[in-house]
């Protein structure tokens, strides 16, 4: 499973955190009905898989959208596509063999076009990997309740203080204010 933000939506852009399930050759979406971005792939098929390498846009995706200076959009056959300007690489997907189920859709997706958008080289970091977990926790405590998925992002924000950037830091704090909960 690969974490991105996914671009959507042709008339409003919208930003978000969510996951590339790679299986047997082929890559899939899972997407849990309610979100924003579930409403925009039933409607339009399609997708930009932005890689992101900021903690902070995760954060700041997976509860609100970003400011609209921050995506651009390209063309492709005179359509625009909403990508984030602050990606290390955008890639267009369509979204194909859509199966519903109570309350997820998954999809098969197929790149249509890719851009390296900033060349950036970066060692994977545990603080970062650390917030995007604690991120995920956050948004199961945020509809489903639970003790215990705040002391799950307790034990993360331990590995985000030794092992995090400044980057990594802030994000956290502002998982921190966003749950209201103190550091
Ligand atoms: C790292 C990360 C990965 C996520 N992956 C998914 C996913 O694969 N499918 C999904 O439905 N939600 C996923 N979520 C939750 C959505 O990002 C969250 O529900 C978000 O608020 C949806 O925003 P939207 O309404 O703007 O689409 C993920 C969250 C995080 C932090």
């Amino acid at each position: 499973m690969s974490e991105t933000i996914f671009t959507t939506g042709t008339d409003s852009p919208n930003a978000a955190p969510m996951g590339i399930i790679r299986k047997n050759y082929r890559n899939q979406i899972r997407l849990f009905e309610g979100s924003q971005t579930y409403e925009n792939v039933v409607n339009e098929r399609w997708l930009v898989v932005n890689v992101v390498i900021d903690p902070v846009v995760f954060v700041r995706t997976a509860f609100g959208n970003l400011d609209y200076t921050e995506f651009d959009t390209f063309s492709i056959d005179n359509k625009q596509y909403p990508f984030l300007k602050d990606a290390l690489i955008y890639i267009l997907f369509e979204c194909s063999d859509l199966k519903f189920t109570k309350d997820t859709l998954v999809a098969d997706i197929l790149p249509v076009h890719a851009c390296i958008n900033r060349n950036v080289i970066k060692a994977p970091n545990r603080g970062f990997n650390a917030v995007l977990d604690a991120s995920i926790h956050a948004t199961r405590y945020l509809v489903l309740g639970g003790e215990q998925y705040l002391n799950l992002i307790y034990e993360l924000e331990k590995i985000v203080k030794k092992c995090g950037g400044t980057r990594e830091k802030q994000a956290m704090r502002l998982l921190y204010n966003l749950l209201n909960i103190d550091d």
